[in-house]
């Protein structure tokens, strides 16, 4: 990362995050507007106090006086309105241009395959999504605009300085080297402390989402201890950081306190000596005043600019890391044009290879053929390859060599879309979001009505359960389904499968033994629910395998045994003993 040194600003990617605040040109053009002007005005007011000091209160004038102390406050009141909108619009410009970029960076990464989500923290990619965003907003509200407006004050400030007086203006310039090098130390320490801050939130935001998502693991497991000590640490870290800034600031705005002291005491002492000494002196008391100001007003944009640097700097990091995943193309390819409409529900593989890892291959030279309207069950060992042949048909994952064809056409060559909407999936995981029952079986899809809904639920024969849960299909699932039991899940995503009435039906049964009565209800659906079409189920149960057309047995990636129960046992291979040690406790 080029800018972690503080050395570079990429000015090609400032240029990239200001095309995003083209619709709002309008507000962006008057905040800068504004931002001028607020530097214009500023050197004004100490130059009429030293004029009203000078003219109107050593030689007293009382109703000039009293003309130009209302000027002050006018003017005062006229900078404190246009101060108002600037900050306003300048956080408003950040605020539209980070909602712009955030929908974006979160369309963008809901395209993206799998496989990228198999490699990234998903912690970290709610950190970009949330946090990082949020930094680049203050590159508007503190940093671009706030750094033009101190550079302007700054250079306003100086030409009035000069003009007034350039003795005391140099007298006053004398302890500004020392400024630069506090500014310098200061910048680089903070910059990178604050590099350190964001560090740890993304680590600790990674660590807590995948430790509550694992929480009843860690429970069962009883590593609650250990799991704390690791948090500790990272907590620890992230305390650390914090204060390293903190410290940073507490030893930086003292050191300008004292700079700016010093300035004003050269001032002041060059000034009334050349009152005192010089008979031709050109300074005047007022001159003191008017410097005294003249200098707060050179200090702080300086002590700001260091601040501000720092945030556009982190704004630049993060819009860095958000780009990057902008630009990268990881989502499925989608040039298929081929509609699915009139899909028969005909299968093949054909010389498949397929890894999750590079040179880890989980399929190799993987062929299949499976006809319209077959019922099939795979079954084998855990890590066989079973859910991932599932996953290839619906191009979840790509294959890495050969082709899948269904009904002759490359599966490729299908819309995307219209490829996922003919092959319904019922999943070994099943993932139900915190909403209601109806909406966990539409998916929101408004072509699908309650009543269909309903009709499905009674036709796989949930519509009983369901109607049990107190507000029966309006019941709020909790986040991830966790009220409800597995085969109550499990139920559920039959209904959502049924009620898109897939010409393909892919079924991963849960591994986990769950109660006779669910495991009743689950049979029947199963048999309602695979009417019809071609259904591969990933099976468990004896039930399944047995109604099954064919059983396919796989082992490391491969098919070794096919035929149906009758074949297969009588064959006495893997299957026959498969088959005893998962199904013996049956006792069928
Ligand atoms: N997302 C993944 N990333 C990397 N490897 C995976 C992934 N999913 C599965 N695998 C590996 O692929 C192999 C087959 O897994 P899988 O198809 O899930 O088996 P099964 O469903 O038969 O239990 C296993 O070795 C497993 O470790
Ligand atoms: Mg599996």
């Amino acid at each position: 990362m080029a800018s972690a040194t503080g050395k570079s600003f990429d000015i090609a990617l400032i240029k990239r995050l200001l095309k995003y605040t083209r619709p709002y040109r309008p507000t962006f053009k008057l905040t800068i507007f504004l931002t001028v002007i607020l530097a214009v005005l500023g050197p004004i007011r100490p130059i009429l106090i030293s004029y009203t000091v000078d003219h109107f209160i050593i030689i007293p004038k009382v109703r000039e006086l009293t003309i130009f102390c209302l000027i002050l406050v006018g003017l005062l009141g006229v900078e404190t309105i246009i101060q108002y909108y600037q900050s306003y619009y300048s956080g408003f410009l950040g605020q539209k241009v980070v909602k712009d970029l955030r929908q974006q960076l979160y369309v963008h990464i809901s395209r993206f395959k799998l496989k990228y989500y198999d490699r990234t923290p998903i912690g970290t990619l709610v950190t970009r999504v949330v946090n990082d965003i949020e930094t680049i907003a203050e590159i508007f509200s503190e940093g671009l605009l706030s750094i033009l407006g101190d550079l302007l004050k700054l250079v306003f400030v100086l030409i009035a300085m000069f003009a007034v007086s350039w003795q005391l203006s140099i007298a006053c310039l004398l302890p500004v080297p020392f400024l630069l090098i506090a500014t310098n130390r200061f910048r680089h320490g903070i910059g990178k402390s604050f590099k350190e801050v964001r560090n740890e939130v993304a680590n600790m935001n990674a660590f807590t989402q995948e430790r509550i998502t694992g929480m009843h693991m860690i429970q069962a497991f009883n590593r609650e201890e250990i799991e704390l000590e690791k948090f500790k640490e990272i907590n620890k870290k992230h305390r650390n950081a914090h204060i390293r800034s903190v410290w940073y600031y507490s030893v930086f705005f003292p050191i300008v306190e004292i700079l700016s002291a010093l300035s004003i005491s050269l001032m002041v002492f060059w000034a009334s000596r050349d009152m005192i000494v010089n008979a031709f002196s050109t300074a005047t008391p007022g001159m003191i005043i008017e410097f005294i100001l003249f200098i707060y007003m050179m200090y702080r944009p300086m002590r700001q600019l260091a601040d501000r640097f720092n945030t556009l700097q982190m704004g630049v990091v993060s819009s860095e890391r958000i780009f990057k995943i902008i630009d990268a193309d990881e989502s499925l390819e989608d040039k298929g044009t081929k509609t699915a409409n009139a899909i028969k529900g005909n299968i093949v593989f054909d010389q498949v290879d397929f890894s999750y890892v590079d040179n880890e291959p989980v399929l190799t030279e993987f062929n299949l053929n499976i006809r319209e309207g077959e019922k099939i069950a795979v079954v084998g060992a855990t890590g066989s390859g079973k859910t991932t042949v599932a996953n290839l048909i619906s191009r979840m994952y790509e294959v890495s060599n050969g082709h899948i064809y269904i009904d002759g056409i490359e599966i490729r060559d299908f819309s995307l879309s219209e490829l996922q909407k003919s092959i319904g999936i019922v999943l070994q995981d099943v993932f139900l979001f915190s909403d209601s029952v109806v909406n966990n079986i539409t998916l929101k899809n408004d072509k699908i009505s309650y009543e269909q809904v309903v009709e499905a639920s009674k036709a796989v024969g949930a519509h009983e359960f369901i109607m049990q849960l107190p507000g029966g299909y309006e019941y709020q699932i909790g986040e991830r389904g966790t009220q409800l039991s597995v085969g109550q899940r499990q139920l559920l995503s039959f209904i959502r499968a049924y009620v898109y009435n897939p010409k393909i039906l892919i079924l991963d049964e849960a591994t986990s033994s769950i109660d006779t009565e669910s495991e009743f209800l689950i049979q029947k659906a199963t048999e309602k629910i695979t009417e019809g079409r071609t259904s591969i189920m990933i099976a468990h149960r004896l039930s399944t395998i047995k109604k099954a057309d064919k059983i396919l047995v796989m082992e490391k990636g491969k098919i070794i045994e096919t035929g149906t129960h009758a074949e297969l046992v009588d064959k006495n291979g893997v299957y026959k003993k498969l088959f005893e040690l998962q199904f013996s406790r049956d006792g069928s």
